[in-house]
């Protein structure tokens, strides 16, 4: 008789999955992990997820059944949906993709409450919630990967709510590893630099030429960030320009890498 465990279906959940790096995350588990065979995708655009869903249905790279959950994770209901939806199926999470995020820049002075708290909402309050609803449900081997930035960092004068919710999340990140290292369970912070996706165009922010010779493609990012969750990594920090930030991070002082932050970025 095949035990309970073996019946119970192993999944994948990706937020932010209708665009970017989200979308990306999606396509490359579909295509490379065989024994995963139901990626949940999130995001509010449900034609979007829709579409996505469809061009891998045609792509025939993969057998894996991919169940749109159209959310809105400003919402609280959108955690208890997906909290129920759990507890009724009782999945095995092999992978969470938290990648659903936002960023607007602009000095605090000249942001609206509203717009500087709707970063809050997504970057730190979703992916805290999303994350701790689905703790019940990894196993040893499972992968947490939080979509993180290059901004954790340093603080980022002009992107500065940005960059401080992005600090909280490899914080949050560094310390839930080792809080899960015993279940063998591993938590891998993405910390990529600029990366071509419609993140700028949704935030209004218009790329300085320093930003430009960063830009990352998405796929690069991701797949890295795949290897790097599969090693077990902390950190993952796709090329040699953002490589070099972290490790300056490391070693300068705060108060230069913020003076040197404020000066390059507004180029
Ligand atoms: N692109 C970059 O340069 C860059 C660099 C470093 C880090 N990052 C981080 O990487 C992650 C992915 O960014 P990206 O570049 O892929 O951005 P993107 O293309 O703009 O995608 C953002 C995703 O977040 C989802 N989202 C936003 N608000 C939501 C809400 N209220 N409820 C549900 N989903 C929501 C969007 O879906 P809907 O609109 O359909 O809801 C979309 O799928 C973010 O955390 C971002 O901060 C990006």
């Amino acid at each position: 008789m095949e035990s309970a465990a073996k019946k119970r279906t192993s999944i994948a959940i990706v937020t932010g999955a209708s665009s970017g790096m989200g979308r990306e995350f999606v396509r490359q588990i579909a295509g490379g992990y065989r024994s995963i065979s139901q990626i949940w995708v999130i995001a509010r655009r449900e034609q979007v997820l829709l579409e996505l869903k469809d061009e891998l249905l045609k792509s025939g790279i993969t057998d894996t059944q991919i169940r749109t959950l159209p959310l809105d994770l400003g919402e609280e209901t959108a955690f208890q949906e997906l909290e129920l939806l759990l507890k009724n199926e009782k999945p095995l999470i092999r992978i969470l993709v938290n990648s659903a995020g936002l960023g607007h820049s602009g000095r605090l002075e000249n942001q609206s409450v509203e717009e500087a708290l709707s970063m809050l909402d997504i970057n730190c309050r979703a992916l805290t919630a999303i994350t701790m609803v689905c703790l019940p449900y990894f196993r040893k081997g499972s992968r947490i990967i939080q979509m993180d930035s290059g901004s954790a960092f340093l603080p980022q004068p002009g992107f500065a709510v940005y960059a401080a919710s992005k600090s909280y999340v490899l914080s949050l990140s560094r310390a839930l590893r080792e809080e899960l290292r015993a279940r063998g369970i591993s938590v891998t912070a993405v910390c990529p630099g600029p990366v071509d996706t419609p993140f700028f165009e949704t935030g209004g922010i218009t790329l300085n030429s320093v930003k430009k010779l960063f830009l990352e493609k998405p796929e690069k990012v991701v797949r890295k960030a795949l290897f790097d969750a599969e090693k077990g990594k902390a950190v993952s920090v796709c090329g040699c320009s953002m490589k070099l930030v972290h490790a300056a991070s490391g070693i300068l002082p705060q108060g230069l890498m913020t003076s040197l932050s404020s000066l390059l970025f507004s180029l």
